[in-house]
């Protein structure tokens, strides 16, 4: 069964897009089979994913709105090798208020989940927007994991009580969600403010799990806007390796792994 993993926070900046992009290429170089959803209207992992928003026939926005398309039709390739995606585009800003009229509006990510094959998959990592709207809370009732990419700064644990507050409402729809913890983003190693907000951080949610921490580092936007992932544009770089390690972590790290998957041979 295909693992649905969300990439969520509601803050902006905490780096949900490149980690879903990075993920998603270390994953496929481990050799597994990844479908990546863009949830985001900004289409920032549509378009750095080398996929060309003009030239879509539809997208996740047509796919929450007309009951009768099915998921698995509108995966796209994108420039990512093993990686597929269904596209955004800027209409699903819109979405929000056109879901205002349809029944369990909070459940149509889950049911075109549940209803698609997602046999071709060995993933589905889905990229959250920056909000608590109605598309939030879509992923957070269609998601199996969540990852919650944060930044080393004072502001974003602020954010994260309300983000919290928000997952306990969904339980009611989604009672098996399981949330890994914090992937740290953008960590200046040398930064004190950085690892006292880790050490903080673990204090306050010792439930939860700290993901190998990604670096700072410029090649994260440079490879995005190369239509690439860091694994492909610097392979040897810090970031690239971290971004390995974050792959490694949620390969063992399966809520589900009763039966183990046999290895699978790393395509080059
Ligand atoms: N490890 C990193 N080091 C430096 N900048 C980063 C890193 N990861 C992401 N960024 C940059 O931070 C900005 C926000 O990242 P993005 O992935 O778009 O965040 P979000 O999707 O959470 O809004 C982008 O300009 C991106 O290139
Ligand atoms: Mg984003």
């Amino acid at each position: 069964m295909a693992r649905v993993i969300a990439f969520f926070n509601q803050k902006g900046g905490t780096a949900k897009t490149t980690s879903t992009l990075n993920v998603a290429a270390a994953l496929a170089e481990r050799g597994r089979r990844v479908l990546a959803v863009d949830m985001d209207p900004q289409a920032s992992l549509t378009m750095a994913t080398g996929v060309d928003i003009a030239a879509l026939d539809a997208s996740i926005y047509d796919l929450l709105l007309d009951d009768s398309l099915d998921l698995p039709s509108l995966a796209v390739a994108t420039s990512l090798p093993g990686v597929s995606l269904i596209p955004s585009h800027p209409d699903l800003a819109a979405a929000e208020l056109e879901l205002l009229n349809v029944l369990e509006r909070e459940r149509q990510l889950e049911q075109r989940l549940k209803r698609g094959d997602l046999s071709p998959w060995d993933y589905v990592l889905i990229d959250a927007p920056p909000a608590l709207n109605v598309l939030s809370i879509n992923i957070l009732v269609a998601a199996h994991e969540l990852v919650i990419p944060i930044e080393p700064h004072p502001l974003s644990l602020m954010v994260l009580r309300r983000l919290f507050e928000t997952v306990s409402r969904v339980r009611r729809l989604n009672p098996d969600l399981r949330v890994h913890g914090f992937l740290p983003t953008k960590v200046h190693h040398s930064s004190r403010l950085a690892a006292d907000m880790l050490a903080a951080l673990g204090e306050e949610f010792p439930q939860f799990a700290l993901l190998p921490a990604v670096p700072l580092s410029v090649k994260g936007a440079e490879s995005a806007a190369e239509r690439t992932s860091v694994l492909h544009y610097m392979p040897r770089s810090a970031i690239a390796e971290a971004y390995r390690d974050v792959g490694a972590w949620l390969e063992t790290n399966d809520p589900h792994a009763a039966a183990t998957r046999p290895p699978v041979a790393a395509h080059v």
